[in-house]
């Protein structure tokens, strides 16, 4: 089911803070952001994550130039997990520019100077209670913004996040998602904190897939759709090999977006009991969701805070496409940089 606009915020777009580790589907997050009248992007943060957070930083940049916003901050955040542990990255899932291998390589914009845990807490500070943090990438930049800020739950309207897997297997190990599994004592921090949190996860973001008539769709679009059917390229690749034996990528990140903003609305989403497993074991970065009451339709729990999203409209790809496809052209030069 897809909706304009959430209904109880009276037709006014979601402040939306949006933090990224931006790679691809990071990429299409942040234009969906940028784009949609149903967002007003207040602040993009950079995290480390599939991409590190130098390379992550500059997409980010790059993206919201592209869009015509150059005016949205974009702040540098964490390089690497809470524990100091070292940083792994995606770099075969993302290409080794985030963009597929397909990049301007361009540098485009500066970041502000402060981090990007600040800057959750100073917007949220500057707009108590209307601001909604997404965050897609690892969640260290939220964990660092919770220690520097602790009330920081009473001030956010919620967090949303891409992240987690309640009933679908793991894309790292059998259990864990990569954005939990790159940092779960910073996932674990962000589940446990006393704010309205919403699991937006591999339930649903494996089922909302982008192929090739969508890229040929994009790819007639300006040069912005342009530039994002050239970047799917190497991502679809890598699901043809990796999920699906066919070209066919994940939109992941930009669910969560949709799923905050209100214009996709899903139609199974209980608010149950979670954690994340931090131990050294098997089942490191597992989101557990206490999903027992599925047979009685989810009875009410003491405790629960968490809103797992089940199940969403697969064909909320096609309105991605149509808000790409129409966006027109860039801002910003989308020829290849020569490189020195
Ligand atoms: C998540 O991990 C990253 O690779 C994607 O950008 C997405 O946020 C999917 O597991
Ligand atoms: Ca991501």
């Amino acid at each position: 089911m897809t909706a304009d606009l959430r209904a109880d915020r009276a037709g006014r777009p979601l402040k939306m803070v949006l933090d990224c580790d931006t790679g691809v589907d990071d990429t299409l997050a942040i234009l969906y952001a940028a784009l949609h009248p149903a967002v007003e992007l207040v602040g993009v943060g950079s995290v480390w994550g599939n991409v590190d957070v130098e390379t992550a930083t500059r997409n980010s940049l790059h993206t919201v130039h592209m869009a015509g916003r150059p005016e949205v901050p974009v702040a540098r955040g964490a390089a690497g997990p809470l524990t100091g542990a070292p940083a792994v990255f995606a770099y075969h899932v993302h290409g080794r520019d985030g963009q597929g291998n397909a990049g301007t390589g361009r540098t485009v914009g500066e970041p502000v100077a402060e981090t990007a845990a600040e800057q959750i807490i100073r917007l949220a500070r500057a707009h108590p209670g209307e601001v909604e943090v997404v965050a897609v990438g690892p969640l260290t930049n939220l964990a660092l913004a919770l220690g520097l800020c602790p009330e920081l739950p009473e001030l956010v309207s919620g967090v949303t996040i891409m992240g987690g897997a309640a009933l679908a297997p793991g894309n790292v190990t059998e259990v864990a998602e990569a954005n939990i599994w790159c940092d779960p004592e910073a996932a674990a921090a962000v589940f446990r904190a006393p704010w309205p949190l919403t699991m937006v996860g591999l339930d649903v973001t494996m089922r909302t897939t982008l192929d090739e008539g969508h890229r040929t769709r994009l790819a007639a679009g300006g040069t912005i759709g342009g530039y994002v059917a050239g970047i799917l390229d190497h991502y679809m690749g890598f699901f043809a090999e990796a999920a699906f034996g066919e070209r066919r990528s994940c939109l992941h990140d930009v669910l969560a977006v949709a799923v905050a903003a209100g214009t996709l609305v899903p139609t199974l989403a209980p608010t149950v009991r979670a954690y994340v497993e931090t131990g050294d074991g098997p089942t490191r970065g597992q989101t557990v969701c206490d999903l027992r009451g599925m047979y009685m339709g989810f009875p009410t729990q003491d405790g629960a805070r968490c809103r797992v999203v089940l199940e969403t409209d697969p064909a909320f790809a096609e309105a991605v496409v149509d808000l790409i496809q129409t966006a027109g052209d860039s801002a910003v030069p989308l020829d290849r940089e020569e490189q020195a």
